[in-house]
């Protein structure tokens, strides 16, 4: 049974997601603690009525970023984790703490890399005049919003859209793009070699549970 912490910093609808994919498919998986910013009260609830540990550690109550980050890595190492997934987890990582977990670091962002890396990517896409929008998952390098990807889903973007409506249509498409990209990952479908992603077989017995084709790796939802 691997162990996966999710580290999030606001609602956790993300994680939400994740966990009851986890639960239902019966990954070989758990999500064995959620880690959470000052802001992420109401997602920590959540993962503490999934019966998920949780932990809140706010940035703010550290003097220096490397002092916070020595405390996040020990909190995330105590989970003996083999996935540390990024949920909505608004912190900007320094390039030691990426290391100690790269290929095994994930993100979700709120756009189609490299389009859009950053903050505000709805009210951008929709400044551009872009007709096709989305969310990217990726590999955590220490480069923002930068690492290899492994999956992205695409939505169209409306006439009327505004920032509400176009965020809440990538929301729910990034509701079923992490689950998945976090199954292949723990079912050993996608891992991180150099700097890109190689695919791999089924193991054997595992056939049938998870398959990133090419049209998984890029959901279309309209
Ligand atoms: C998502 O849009 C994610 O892509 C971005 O932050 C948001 C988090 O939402 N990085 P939630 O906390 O998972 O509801």
């Amino acid at each position: 049974m691997q162990n996966i912490v999710v580290l999030i910093s606001g609602r956790g609808s993300n994680l939400g997601s994740i966990a009851q994919a986890c639960r239902q498919q019966r990954w070989p998986a758990r999500i064995a603690a959620v880690i959470g910013g000052r802001a992420a009260t109401p997602g920590l609830a959540l993962a503490a009525a999934e019966g998920i540990a949780t932990r809140q550690l706010a940035h703010q109550d550290f003097a220096a970023r490397e002092a916070y980050e020595a405390e996040l890595a020990a909190s995330i190492d105590a989970y003996d984790p083999d996935w540390v997934v990024l949920a909505g987890f608004m912190r900007i990582l320094t390039p030691p703490f990426v290391a100690r977990y790269l290929g095994k670091m994930v993100n979700i962002h709120p756009s189609l890399l490299p389009s859009f890396p950053g903050l505000a990517t709805h009210r951008r896409a929709l400044a551009a005049g872009v007709r096709i929008h989305g969310a990217t998952v990726h590999f955590v390098t220490p480069g923002l919003d930068d690492g290899p990807i492994i999956a992205q889903a695409a939505v169209p973007v409306h006439a009327g859209d505004d920032e509400t409506t176009l965020a809440a249509r990538v929301l729910a498409a990034e509701h079923r793009l992490y689950p998945m990209v976090v199954r292949w990952l723990v079912e050993g479908r996608a891992q991180l070699r150099a700097d890109r992603v190689e695919w791999l077989p089924p193991v054997a017995g595992g056939e049938g549970a998870c398959s990133p084709t090419d049209d998984a790796q890029l959901l279309w939802c309209p």
